[in-house]
């Protein structure tokens, strides 16, 4: 069912989440970035839910979501200053940070069975008082059937999780509307493992010293069979490289109904019967599209187009995750200036 946290008194709410993790359910989360399937980080049997729950590959771990800092010492090593400074600087926020796993308070599952664990604490009010009132840390990865966009609105929860879970916290649409940075610190200099909202520039000038670029899956030298999809909606999707102009031109098959992701002011540049999905106002509001990014992959899965373009963003620190999703989300497919 939903669990509707404004209708019913707060703490007798937070009592029954509580209870429930207790019990080795599982629950969908609000946070910052996108909600969140969570469970008891310590309970195998939780863990396993949530990885059949979303149809997870079990060599995929999860991250595990704390309220406070002392938390940490009961499953990582002392930490280095210079990740306790990034720590001050953007917890608790959109970023998670790779660690050296200390002693055997978490479930082997939630870290398939590695010795590094992922750790964030979200700044979202409703994930904060929910990790608060629990005590213990959760386990949560997006909240989302495994390949598909990760969900943004807590009825994109429902619409993929229904019946497989104990509840789904309803709270407001995400504010970043992207998954957290991950940090990896287990190596030096640190890397980023995942682009998100807190960018590699960010992260320099705090540290005062560089970190490695995120290395995507399209740089790396693996067989064309070996890409995979993720975040993808069901039709075919293609990125438009360089952005949609108003002299982009869209083979329009007659028997192909079209869908087109793109920012608001590109709508008139759209072949004449194509279904448009405006991601932001404008080409600079990169933060808008990122909010909007995944509810509108949804839409169109939902729809009845039979392929997708997508507007690709100018490439810079400030649009690299969103780029890296619209990306991924196409499997790569690209569609170069030149083609046009
Ligand atoms: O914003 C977020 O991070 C959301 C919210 C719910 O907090 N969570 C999320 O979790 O995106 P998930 O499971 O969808 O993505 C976790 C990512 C995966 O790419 C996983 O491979 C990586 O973090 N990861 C987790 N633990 C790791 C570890 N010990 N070593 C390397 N990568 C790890
Ligand atoms: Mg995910």
């Amino acid at each position: 069912y939903i669990d509707q946290l404004k209708d019913r008194d707060t703490r007798e709410k937070l009592d029954e989440i509580r209870t429930a993790f207790t019990y080795g359910e599982v629950v969908g989360i609000p946070t910052e970035t996108v909600y969140g399937l969570a469970g008891d980080a310590r309970n195998s049997e939780a863990i396993h839910k949530i990885f059949s729950a979303k149809g997870r590959p079990g060599d995929n771990p999860l991250i595990v979501h704390i309220h406070s800092m002392e938390q940490l010492e009961d499953f990582t090593e002392p930490l280095d200053p210079k990740v306790q400074s990034l720590m001050n600087h953007f917890w608790p926020g959109p970023i998670s940070f790779i660690l050296p796993l200390k002693g055997s308070m978490l479930a082997g599952n939630t870290v398939a069975e590695l010795d590094s664990v992922a750790v964030r604490m979200p700044s979202h009010p409703v994930g904060h008082a929910i990790l608060e009132h629990v005590g213990f840390p959760l386990a949560a990865p997006s909240a989302n059937l495994s390949g598909k966009p990760s969900p943004t609105d807590y009825r994109h929860v429902i619409d993929d999780l229904n019946r497989k879970v104990y509840g789904v916290v309803e709270s407001d649409p995400a504010t970043y509307g992207l998954e957290s940075t991950v940090l990896d610190c287990t190596q030096y200099p640190y890397r980023v493992a995942r682009p998100g909202s807190i960018t590699k520039e960010a992260l320099e000038n705090v540290l005062k010293e560089t970190v490695d670029r995120h290395v995507s899956d399209s740089e790396k030298p693996i067989s064309p069979g070996m890409k995979y999809k993720h975040y993808a909606p069901r039709q075919p999707l293609a990125v438009i490289e360089g952005g949609l102009k108003n002299n982009t031109h869209i083979e329009a098959d007659d028997d192909k109904k079209i869908g087109i992701i793109a920012p608001e002011n590109c709508r008139g540049f759209i072949p004449e019967g194509s279904y448009f999905i405006s991601l932001c106002s404008s080409d600079e509001n990169y933060r808008e599209a990122a909010r909007n990014l995944y509810a509108a992959l949804r839409r169109m899965d939902k729809s009845d187009v039979d392929l997708i373009y997508i507007h690709g963003f100018p490439k810079n620190d400030e649009t690299e995750a969103l780029m890296n999703r619209i990306y991924k989300a196409a499997g790569d497919e690209v569609i170069k200036d030149d083609h046009l």
